[in-house]
């Protein structure tokens, strides 16, 4: 019998922190050695010329979330994961969304049964806590933080969403209590009504509007409001989704002040500027989602974000929506009258990596161990997965990705194994790409082609984060943090 299950060889394999070039030794779907060579191997796969990187950790989906209004979206656990599988991702973490007069727990419960059977690579749920009653902060959510929900998700926008300035705070109280992280979606709602009415009087309706309904300051109101709730409550928070330099700014000013904050930024905000609305009329339709990509200065800002340690983590914000698909879809008949009812969201979990490989690593901007942290080691830490996910090493799954950093791919809807309709990235050239997915130690994906099966991804019940745990800087508190491993800014 063979010493492993499988060996990769010959490949360059880097972690957050070093890149070797070593064999990977892979038993029970677990890494058993990093070695110079490895020999006994049942299965061998020949990896010279690529990269051995930890499997992407994609720590924002939104897949068969329900919407409320008529719309379906485009990805359900079974399509969203075969996605995530062929972009070189080895975890998801969707989210579980609590219908307002819902038990949390039977809203969860349902996001379970929505993805049994159906993953190709291993997931867990962070809630969204819309209705916070006495029952759901005093009981649901600390039960449910204690059984592996170990994050949550506010919303200070978005009408059925939107929490108000003192349930924030009792939220935030609750996740600092329950040593739970919360992420914020920072909007200003009512600031958005204001502009998004105006606009409908002026006759402006169409996407490209949706953008100017929220311009930056909006999203820089919020952010700050969201931050200050956290330093009163003393309580760590992810602000996800950043767009601009305005909330990047407040989030390194927090981060400069000792403050817990942490950030997120997606490829729309890389790679995507406002002016691709121009002249779209509905077609413009494919780029609204919020905060909304905004200008070439904006990208910059979102780019100094990442590289300089504001942000911990680049996720996807998958959130995909038909193009078209009649009433389901983006352009249902009320989304042509005004832009305030197209469905917010892009697909993108399957052009993640590929865009910040590319952008990033192949153009010189970043090294590919700052890749790996923000597309992999990082989600796992701050959500409770590490060091069992987000790496390679002796103990923890074999989830990695190979990546032959010479070739040339463009993306094209044609290629992705996406449900939606369409892929705001069309046309886009990468260098760089994932050929190779394996999710412990099996490969669910190779050269576009998903080999896996739907349910041989499984569910992942989360530790407490350690980043997510409070300065202590209240009486009774928790006692004072070392430093933080992912530096002040
Ligand atoms: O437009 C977006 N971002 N849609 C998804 C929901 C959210 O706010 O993350
Ligand atoms: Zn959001
Ligand atoms: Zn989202």
């Amino acid at each position: 019998m063979a010493e492993f299950d499988l060996v990769i060889r010959g490949g360059t394999v880097v972690t957050a922190s070093d890149i070797t070039r070593c064999d990977v030794g892979i038993r029970d779907g677990r890494v058993a050695a990093l070695a110079e060579t490895l020999t006994d191997g049942a299965k061998v796969i020949d990896a010279a010329g690529l990269y051995v990187l930890p499997g992407g950790i994609d720590s924002h989906v939104h897949l068969d979330q329900p919407t409320g209004d008529g719309t379906r979206m485009a990805d359900d656990f079974e399509t969203g994961t075969r996605a995530a599988a062929a972009g070189g991702n080895t975890t998801v973490l969707p989210f579980a969304l609590q219908i307002k007069g819902n038990s949390l727990r039977q809203d969860v419960l349902d996001y379970h049964r929505k993805a049994a059977g159906k993953c190709f690579v291993d997931h867990s749920f962070h809630m969204i806590i819309s209705d916070p009653t006495p029952a759901v902060l005093g009981q649901e959510l600390p039960a449910l933080v204690k059984d592996g929900y170990t994050s949550f998700k506010v919303f200070m926008t978005y009408d059925g969403l939107k929490l108000n300035d003192r349930e924030l705070l009792e939220v935030f109280a609750v996740a600092r209590r329950e040593g739970a992280l919360v992420m914020v979606h920072a909007e200003n709602y009512d600031a958005i009504k204001f502009f998004t009415e105006r606009l409908e009087q002026a006759g402006r309706t169409t996407p490209n509007h949706h953008a100017t309904s929220r311009p930056a300051p909006v999203e820089r109101e919020a952010t700050h409001r969201a931050i200050s709730f956290a330093e009163l409550v003393d309580v760590p928070i992810m602000v996800v989704h950043v767009s601009s330099r305005d909330a990047m700014e407040q989030i390194r000013w927090a981060r400069q002040r000792g403050l817990k904050i942490y950030g997120e930024t997606c490829p729309q905000y890389l790679v995507l500027t406002a002016k691709d609305l121009d002249g779209l009329n509905m077609e413009g339709a494919k780029y609204v989602c919020s905060p909304p990509p905004r200008d070439e200065a904006s990208q910059v800002a979102c780019w100094e974000g990442l590289l300089d340690g504001t942000f911990q983590v680049y996720s996807s914000d998958h959130a995909p929506y038909f193009f078209e698909h009649g009433e389901l879809g983006k352009t249902n008949s009320r989304a042509r009258t005004a832009f305030r009812w197209v469905p917010n969201g892009l697909p993108g979990v399957e052009t993640r990596l590929p865009i910040l490989f590319s952008e990033g690593v192949s153009k010189g901007r970043m090294e590919i161990t700052r890749f790996v942290e923000l597309t992999a080691t990082n989600h796992a830490k701050l959500y409770g997965l590490y060091p069992r996910k987000g790496t390679i090493a002796v103990g923890s799954d074999a989830d990695i990705v190979l990546w032959d950093p010479a070739r040339s791919e463009t993306i094209t809807q044609a290629g992705l194994h996406h449900g939606c309709d369409y892929t705001p990235y069309e046309g886009f050239r990468c260098t760089g790409w994932p050929v190779l997915t394996l999710v412990r130690g099996r490969v669910v994906a190779e050269n576009g082609t998903v080999t896996g099966d739907p349910g041989y991804g499984t569910y992942l019940k989360r530790g407490l984060s350690p980043y997510a745990r409070p300065r202590g800087i209240h009486p009774g508190g928790f006692a004072p943090e070392p430093t933080s491993p992912f530096g002040s800014g």
